[in-house]
């Protein structure tokens, strides 16, 4: 068995006082060597104050190939393991927040990027039909994104004000492919799954939004309701969003 080494990252003055938020973290060799985890841990370390030590397996924190999808790199999508106690959590925190994926983006080998936290481009996208189910595409579409988007008359008060109405995304000559891909498209990955499709929801994390879960047949009735919209009369070109 191999010796299981200790890294000290970082030796917080707080962490005399934070010590119950100190974790292990164990990931797979290929990605300590790339220097990753060197890079991100000691920025992490030192905005919490939290001590990170490094063992060879089965870390309080996981970074491998199960939890919520975190980054692509090396030619595969690296996940972070469900994480239970202050500390582990903080980190999941961190790591997706804008600061997190900063820093996730900013490592370079030979000043060359080498991982990106914009895992949508991991997404295949399937073909989507249009013979789904209108009327239920319709209470779908209200109750998913009608918290946001007015769907049509019977939400019109409850649509948030920046986001364009179904009726106006139906006058995009390419609706049908933005609707269909919806989930990778800004700001729709943050909170948005579909199932079997995008990979699973971090559901470690208290998502900031509710989150919207649809299977891809919800989709399809969406798609099918959305089509039997008519595009919204604005009298004048409209505007790309
Ligand atoms: C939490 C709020 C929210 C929810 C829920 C939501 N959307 Fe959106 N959506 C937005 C915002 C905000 C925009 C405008 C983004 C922009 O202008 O960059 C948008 C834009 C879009 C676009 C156009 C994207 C583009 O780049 O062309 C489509 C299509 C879309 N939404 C479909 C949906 C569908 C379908 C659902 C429900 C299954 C949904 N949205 C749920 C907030 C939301």
């Amino acid at each position: 068995m191999k010796f299981a080494y200790v890294l000290v990252l970082m030796i917080w003055p707080m962490s005399l006082f934070a010590q119950d938020r100190d974790f292990t973290l164990s990931a797979p060799q290929e990605l300590w060597d790339t220097g990753l985890l060197k890079h991100i841990l000691p920025r992490f370390s030192l905005k919490h104050g939290v001590r990170i030590t490094q063992v060879d397996q089965n870390g309080d924190v996981v970074i491998g190939d199960e939890g919520a999808p975190a980054f692509s790199g090396l030619g595969k999508l690296w996940h972070l393991s469900e994480a239970e106690g202050e500390g582990p959590v903080l980190f999941a925190q961190w790591l997706f927040s804008d600061i997190g994926k900063r820093t996730v983006n900013g490592f370079k080998l030979d000043g060359e990027p080498v991982f990106t936290t914009d895992i949508s481009v991991a997404v295949e996208i399937p073909d989507m039909a249009f013979d789904g189910d209108p009327i239920a595409g319709e209470s779908l579409s209200l109750e998913h994104c009608g918290r946001c988007h007015v769907v049509n008359e019977t939400n019109r008060m409850k649509g948030m004000g920046q986001t364009p109405s179904f009726g106006v995304m139906r006058t995009f000559e390419d609706w049908d492919a933005r609707f269909a891909t919806f989930y990778v498209l800004n700001p729709h990955p943050s909170f948005s799954q579909v199932t079997d499709i995008t990979p699973a929801f971090r559901s470690n994390l208290p998502p900031a939004i509710v989150p919207l879960e649809i299977t891809q047949d919800e989709l399809e009735d969406i798609l099918a309701y959305v089509a039997t919209i008519a595009p919204a009369d604005l009298g004048a070109p409209p505007q790309s969003q």
